[in-house]
C-alpha cells in the first residue's frame, strides 16, 4: 500500500509539480492533512526573501514526535521502528519497535522534564552512533527543548563554541564511541569543552564503551540510571510538548565561507512534512520497506533520513554504528545482507573508497533484497555512478542522486526512484514545491537550456532554514543578499537540454570533503592559531576518494622550525585540536609568500591552480606584488 501522497508514475509527477507551482498553498495544505495536529494551520504560507520571513502552517498546533512515534502505536507497535547494527559484527544488534521507541523516548523526556529542561531551551547532542542518540534527539523534540546534534569528529573547542553561540544549558553525550577500530573519548572531550561554558548545567551520559569518565557532583548523571529510576518509579510522562508549526525544532551547525560555523536553525511542521514527502516520493519507500541510510545522526542527512522522515512515515529505518571498511571492507554487504535491506542512501565518497577496494568483499553476499539506492553529499563522478549501479544494485535498481543542503532541510532535486527519469551525475528534476532558476554573476535569470550558473530558488518551500541561531542578519546576509528575491545555495550547477540539473559544486570557498562541508577560512584560521605560523591560505583540490581534499599553503617563521616534517605534522595536530580530525589538512606545503595583490589580497585563484596540478595555466600573474612567489611555490608543489 502506498502512501496517500505518494506519486506513483511520471504523469502523476508532472502534474504534482504543476500544481505545486500553481497554488502551493492549496498543494501543501493537502499533504499537511495526512498528519498529526493537535490544532490544524490557518494559514498556509506568508513569506519574503528581504528580510527574510517564512512562515508555513501558521497557527497549527503540533508535536513532530506524536508524529514520528504515537501514530503509529495503533498498527505498527511491533514493527521495527529502528535497526541498530553496532560496530563491531560480533555483538548482539538491537530492534526498537515502535511501542518501545514510545516507551525509551517518554522515559528519557521524563528525565530531561525532571533536571528542569524545558521548551525552548537548548541541548546539545554529542554521542555516538548509538539508538539512545535517536532517543535523543526525539526527547528533546517531545519536550520542545532545541536539539543540536555535533557530530563526534568535532573537537572540544568546536563543540564549546556550539555551546556558546547556542547558550546551551545541557549536553547530552556518551563516555566513547566506537568507529572502526577507533575508540573517542566522547565525555572528556565534553569535559574539556564545558570548563569555558558557563551556560551548562546538567551532562547526561550514557555508557558505551566503558572508559573511564569524570562525574562532577550537581552536573554530571549517567543516563541509564536515571531512565531506569523514571521506570522503576512509574512516573513516565507520556506528554508530549504543543508545538507552533514555526516553534524550532533543531539548530545544526554547518560551515560557510566566513570562519565561524552558523547555526542553521528548522522549525517543527514544515521540515517534518517537507522530509516526510520526499523521502516516501524519492526512495519510493513502501510500508515494510527496510531503509537504510548510511550517514551519520550528526550530519542534517541523518537528521532528516535516519530519525524524521523515516519515523513519520512509519518506516522501519536501519542504524549502523561503524565505519564501510572496517573490520573488512564487505561491511555494508553483509550489513544489507543480514537485514535483506531494501533501500540503500550513501555518499559518493563511501562509494569511491568501496570501489577502490575490487569486488571481493561482494563475493557471497546476498544483495537481492535491494530495490533502490540514492547518493548525496557531493557530485557522484560518472565511474562511480556506473560501479553502484552494476556491482551493487545489479543494473535493476534506480540510482536517486539526491542534492540539497543542511539549510534546506529535505532533498531539493532528485530523480523519483522509478518514477522520472535518471541520468549519471545529473540530480535531474526539482521536487514538487521547489522552483530552481540559474543566474549569471551579475543575478541575471539565465532561461535558456545547456547552460552553466549560480543555483537559486526562486519560492520557499516548506523546509527552507528559517534564520541562522542569534543573528538573523547573517542568515539574509549569506543567503537572500547575493540575488534579490533569491535563496543562493552557494553550488553551481549545469541545466541539460531536458531542464535536468547536473551540480557542479560549490562556488564559494566551501570546501567538501567526503560529503562534509568545511570552510577554507575555518581551516586557516585554526593553521594561523599554530605560534610559529605567520599566515596561510587553503583551497581544495581533487582527491579520489574524497572528492576534495585540503591543500594548505602555510607561511611559517624560521624561527620556530625544527625540522619540516614535525612542523607540517604539529600544524595537522592543532587544526585537529581546534576544529576536529575531519578538518585537517591532506597537503601542506610550507612557503615563504603568498601570492597577492598590491592591495594585499591573497589570489587564491592561482593556489587553486597549483594544488590542481594545472601549472601551466596559472593565468595572469603580473598584477602579484612579487610574480616570483609563484614560480616557488609551484617549484615545491606536493
Ligand atoms: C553538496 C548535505 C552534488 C552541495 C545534504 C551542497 C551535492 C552541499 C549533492 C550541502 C548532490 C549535496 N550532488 N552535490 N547530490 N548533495 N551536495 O549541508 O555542494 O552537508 O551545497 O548537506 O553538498 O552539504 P550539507
Amino acid at each position: 500500500m502506498s502512501y496517500p501522497f505518494q506519486i506513483r508514475s511520471l504523469e502523476e509527477y508532472s502534474s504534482a509539480y504543476r500544481r505545486s507551482i500553481d497554488d502551493p498553498e492549496e498543494f501543501w495544505t493537502e499533504i499537511a492533512s495526512f498528519f498529526l495536529w493537535k490544532s490544524p494551520p490557518q494559514k498556509v504560507l506568508n513569506w519574503n526573501f528581504k528580510d527574510p520571513m517564512v512562515n508555513w502552517f501558521d497557527g497549527g498546533v503540533l508535536n513532530i514526535t506524536e508524529n514520528c512515534i504515537d501514530r503509529h502505536l495503533a498498527d505498527k507497535a511491533d514493527q521495527p521502528a529502528i535497526i541498530w547494527e553496532p560496530n563491531d559484527p560480533t555483538e548482539k544488534s538491537r530492534t526498537i519497535t515502535y511501542q518501545e521507541l514510545h516507551e525509551e523516548v517518554c522515559t528519557m523526556a521524563t528525565v530531561f522534564r525532571n533536571h528542569g529542561i524545558k521548551k525552548g531551551d537548548r541541548v546539545c547532542i554529542y554521542m555516538g552512533m548509538v539508538p539512545e542518540l535517536a532517543f535523543a534527539v526525539l526527547a528533546c523534540a517531545r519536550i520542545g527543548a532545541i536539539h543540536s546534534v555535533i557530530f563526534g569528529g568535532f573537537s572540544a573547542q568546536s563543540i564549546a563554541d556550539r555551546i556558546q553561540d547556542a547558550g546551551a544549558t545541557a549536553v547530552i553525550t556518551c563516555d566513547g564511541a566506537y568507529r572502526g577500530a577507533k575508540d573517542i573519548p566522547l565525555k572528556s572531550l565534553v569535559d574539556e569543552a564545558v570548563e569555558d561554558c558557563k551556560t551548562i548545567k546538567k551532562v547526561f551520559t550514557l555508557i558505551r564503551t566503558k572508559v573511564p569518565v569524570s562525574m562532577i557532583k550537581n552536573r554530571d548523571y549517567f543516563l541509564e540510571q536515571e531512565m531506569l529510576e523514571v521506570k522503576r518509579s512509574g512516573t513516565i510522562n507520556y506528554e508530549a510538548e504543543p508545538m507552533q508549526a514555526e516553534d524550532p525544532l533543531f539548530i545544526l551547525y554547518t560551515s560557510g565561507s566566513t570562519g565561524k560555523p552558523k547555526g542553521v536553525v528548522h522549525s517543527c511542521a514544515g521540515y517534518m512534512i517537507y522530509t516526510t514527502y520526499t523521502f516516501v516520493n524519492v526512495f519510493q519507500y513502501l510500508p515494510g520497506d527496510i531503509h537504510f541510510c548510511t550517514a551519520d545522526i550528526g550530519w542534517v542527512t541523518g537528521h532528516s533520513y535516519i530519525v524524521y522522515a523515516p519515523l513519520c512515515a512509519g518506516a522501519t529505518s536501519l542504524m549502523f554504528e561503524g565505519i564501510p571498511t572496517w573490520p573488512d571492507a564487505g561491511r555494508f554487504w553483509d550489513i544489507v545482507d543480514k537485514y535483506q535491506v531494501n533501500i540503500l542512501y550513501t555518499a559518493p565518497t563511501a562509494i569511491r573508497s568501496l570501489m577502490q577496494l575490487g569486488l571481493g568483499p561482494l563475493e557471497n553476499k546476498d544483495l537481492s533484497s535491494l530495490k533502490v539506492l540514492g547518493t548525496v553529499g557531493e557530485p557522484i563522478n560518472e565511474e562511480a555512478w556506473h560501479w553502484y549501479d552494476k556491482n551493487i544494485g545489479k543494473e535493476k535498481c534506480p540510482i536517486v542522486d539526491t542534492w540539497w543542503q543542511t539549510e534546506t532541510g529535505g532533498i531539493l532535486i532528485s530523480n523519483l526512484a522509478g518514477i522520472t527519469p535518471s541520468k549519471p551525475s545529473y540530480a535531474t528534476l526539482p521536487m514538487p514545491g521547489v522552483q530552481p532558476v540559474l543566474v549569471d554573476d551579475q543575478g541575471k535569470l539565465i532561461e535558456e537550456n545547456n547552460v552553466n550558473g549560480n543555483l537559486c530558488i526562486r519560492f520557499p518551500w516548506p523546509s527552507i532554514l528559517r534564520t541562522t541561531y542569534g543573528d538573523h542578519e547573517r542568515c539574509r546576509l549569506n543567503y537572500f543578499s547575493a540575488y534579490p528575491d533569491l535563496y543562493f545555495t552557494g553550488d553551481g550547477a549545469f541545466r541539460d537540454e531536458n531542464g535536468f540539473y547536473r551540480i557542479t559544486g560549490r562556488v564559494d570557498d566551501v570546501l567538501n570533503i567526503s560529503g562534509h562541508r568545511i570552510g577554507t577560512a575555518e581551516v586557516e584560521n585554526a593553521i594561523n592559531m599554530h605560534a610559529g605560523v605567520v599566515e596561510s591560505a587553503v583551497v581544495g583540490y581533487p582527491h579520489d576518494i574524497k572528492g576534495q581534499g585540503i591543500y594548505a599553503f602555510v607561511v611559517y617563521n624560521e624561527e620556530h622550525s625544527i625540522n619540516e616534517d614535525a612542523t607540517k605534522a604539529n600544524i595537522a595536530a592543532t587544526v585537529a585540536k581546534v576544529i576536529g580530525p575531519i578538518a585537517k589538512p591532506d597537503k601542506i606545503q610550507l612557503v615563504n609568500g603568498l601570492p597577492k595583490t598590491r592591495s594585499g589580497k591573497i589570489m587564491r585563484r592561482i593556489l587553486r591552480k597549483i594544488a590542481e596540478g594545472e601549472l601551466h595555466h596559472i593565468g595572469d600573474t603580473t598584477t602579484l606584488l612579487d610574480p616570483g612567489i609563484v614560480e616557488e611555490i609551484k617549484k615545491n608543489k606536493i
